[in-house]
């Protein structure tokens, strides 16, 4: 009898991807690495949250005026400290700090930036319910300058070589893909080790859900509000069921396995859409691309969007086939957001 089934950690999955970036050696798989224990030490403290002094508020404000909580705080100091040490990385940029770090920006050996959302979802952690980290990794552009942080992120999405999210839920679940499909890794308590659980996750291309802030419907651009119409009264040939969590990646894992879609348009509020082009737009708009599905701004595809400032907001739609293939009609009728 067997007592032993083998299994494949997130780590032995990266170094045979590995192979397909020529003259990468160790060093893209030691930088995933610094971003697998940075997770494992932030999901620990999630686990621990309500029982250790890490709820609430730090009492600062982050660059995008939203009040810090300790958890932001303590999930970014984890992130930049396992990064920071990693001689292939030359550039960090977090969503709650104002300016990136050039940590080994003038080293020939640093090739890498670093995107990240330390936690994403910080309304829901007092509350319990899931948070997430969100990554994304650029290779410095050919000829850009060692020391010009700008010229290593303001790339185009379409430019990322990885990119994933963790998602702190009923389990912690890591997702990411180098361009060669999305793979999903249940990190296994016991052992410490993020395994292999979902093996080349495809999108559905229709799926039973929308997700989106029904309470800013009324200020949605045209073309949203119609759309959302468009779902609920059974044109696309069923009658969604909506699910709004509050935590985009929460929101997107689900809708990345059980297929729909899920947006955030611009609001009264938010006109140029409340969510991060580099930070969480741009990751997850390349895993639902290379799981068959799609993410557009009111306006162009998210990848192909060029930013201009790091920290800009951007529309997000992202979704199953059959739902972007109509969001994009919406667009085209209505006009763009
Ligand atoms: P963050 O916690 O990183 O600031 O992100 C919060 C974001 C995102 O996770 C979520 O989809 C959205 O805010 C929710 O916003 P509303 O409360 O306006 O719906
Ligand atoms: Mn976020
Ligand atoms: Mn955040």
């Amino acid at each position: 009898m067997a007592l032993h089934k083998p299994v494949m950690t997130v780590q032995q999955h990266i170094l045979l991807e590995q192979k397909r970036f020529p003259g990468a050696s160790g060093e893209f798989s030691f930088l995933l690495s610094g971003i697998t224990l940075a997770t494992k030490m932030i999901q620990a403290q999630v686990r621990r949250a309500g029982l250790t002094d890490l709820l609430g508020s730090y009492g600062e404000t982050n660059v995008q005026g939203e009040v810090q909580q300790k958890l932001d705080v303590y999930a970014n100091e984890a992130l930049l400290d396992n990064l920071r040490v990693r001689e292939s990385v030359g550039v960090l940029a977090s969503e709650e700090n104002e300016r990136p770090l050039m940590v080994h920006g003038s080293s020939p050996n640093a090739k890498y930036a670093v995107i990240f959302d330390p936690l994403d979802g910080s309304s829901n952690i007092d509350v319990n319910v899931s948070v997430g980290t969100t990554f994304s990794i650029l290779k410095r552009a050919e000829g850009s300058s060692l020391d010009d942080s700008s010229s290593w992120l303001l790339q185009p999405g379409s430019q990322q070589v990885a990119a994933g999210y963790v998602v702190y839920g009923s389990s912690t679940m890591m997702v990411y893909t180098v361009g060669n499909g999305v793979h999903g890794f249940t990190l296994d308590p016991a052992v410490g080790a993020y395994v292999l659980s979902h093996e080349n996750i495809r999108m559905p291309a229709q799926g039973p859900y929308y997700s989106t802030n029904e309470a800013y419907r009324d200020t949605f651009p045209r073309a949203d509000q119609e759309y959302i119409e468009r779902l609920r009264t059974g044109k696309l040939g069923r009658n969604y069921s909506s699910r709004y969590i509050g935590s985009m990646i929460a929101d997107f894992h689900r809708t990345l396995l059980k297929g729909g879609v899920f947006l955030y348009p611009p609001t009264s509020t938010s006109p140029d859409g409340k969510l991060r082009l580099l930070y969480e737009a741009n990751p997850v708009a390349m895993i639902a691309e290379e799981a068959g599905g799609a993410a557009w701004s009111g306006s162009q595809r998210i990848l192909d969007i060029v930013p201009k400032t790091i920290h800009q907001r951007t529309a997000l739609a992202v979704g199953g086939q059959v739902e972007m293939d109509e969001y994009k009609r919406c667009l085209a009728e209505f006009g763009e957001a």
